[in-house]
This record gives structure tokens, C-alpha cells and sequence, in this order.
């Protein structure tokens, strides 16, 4: 079986797939204050091994655990559907199939409690 990384066109897909979705969060009123002060390109770069990971590709993300990366930012539950949505929009947007989409949102959901803070 084929992975979504090969499927979708590899990295130079993921690496497109990252910028679009980070342009839609920087775009965000509601999500800009978590993101004041953080290396873009250091992001951009890490958000692209991760999401090569998760699809299945050969480059492995090795970097932090989520739940470390985000603890101390107050995420909110509210701040993690934004996110998720803006996710499914560009996922969307780059003509992924809709079973395809369901199968990435779903690990994605499966990370929210390592995301959202505790108290929100
Ligand atoms: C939806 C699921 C999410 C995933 C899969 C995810 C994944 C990641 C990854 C892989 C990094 C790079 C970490 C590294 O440097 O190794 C990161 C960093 C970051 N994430 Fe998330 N994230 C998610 C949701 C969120 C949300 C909801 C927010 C805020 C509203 C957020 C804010 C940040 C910020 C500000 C950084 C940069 C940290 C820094 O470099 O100082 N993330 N995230």
C-alpha cells in the first residue's frame, strides 16, 4: 500500500501543504498572539517533518513532544479547533481526498489533549 506521502507527490507536497496552512494561522486574529516572537522558518521547517511523519514518509520528525512544545502557551479549546479547522480548510484546498482528510484529522484530534492546556 502506498502512503499519503507518495500518493499526495512527497515532500515538495508537504513543504507547499505547511506554508499555505501557516499563512491561514498567521492570518488569524485569534490565533496571532500564540505565534508573536516564534522563528517561522524553524517552525515551518519542523511542521514539515512532522506532517511527513504522520503521512507516512521517510523523513522522521524528531523533534519535542507535542504535549512538552505546548503546555506552557494556554491553548484553548477554542484556539485548537481554529487551528484543526484551518488544517482541514488547506488540506481542502490542495484537492486531498475527503477519506484522506478524515484519516489526518483524526490522528490530529487524537493529539488535542496534548495540546489544549489543562485549565482551559
Ligand atoms: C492541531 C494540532 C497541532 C499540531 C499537530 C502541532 C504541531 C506542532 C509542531 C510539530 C511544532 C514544532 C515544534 C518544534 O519546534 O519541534 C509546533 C510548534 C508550535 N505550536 Fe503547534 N501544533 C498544533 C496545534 C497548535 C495550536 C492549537 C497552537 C496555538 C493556538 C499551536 C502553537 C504552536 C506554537 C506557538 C509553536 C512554536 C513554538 C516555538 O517554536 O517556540 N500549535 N506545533
Amino acid at each position: 500500500m502506498t502512503t499519503l506521502y507518495d500518493k499526495y507527490g512527497g515532500f515538495a507536497t508537504v513543504s507547499k501543504l505547511v506554508q499555505a496552512f501557516y499563512n491561514k494561522v498567521a492570518e488569524s486574529e485569534e490565533l496571532a498572539p500564540y505565534f508573536v516572537g516564534v522563528d517561522t522558518q524553524q517552525l515551518i521547517d519542523h511542521q514539515t517533518k512532522f506532517f511527513s511523519d504522520i503521512l507516512g514518509g521517510p523523513v522522521k520528525y524528531a523533534g519535542k513532544e507535542l504535549k512538552i512544545i505546548h503546555a506552557a502557551m494556554g491553548i484553548t479549546e477554542e484556539a485548537f479547533s481554529e487551528v484543526a479547522d484551518l488544517l482541514e480548510e488547506t488540506l481542502e484546498d490542495m484537492d486531498v481526498e475527503e477519506a484522506d482528510i478524515e484519516t489526518i484529522m483524526t490522528i490530529v484530534a487524537g493529539a488535542k489533549a496534548d495540546i489544549v492546556s489543562p485549565d482551559r
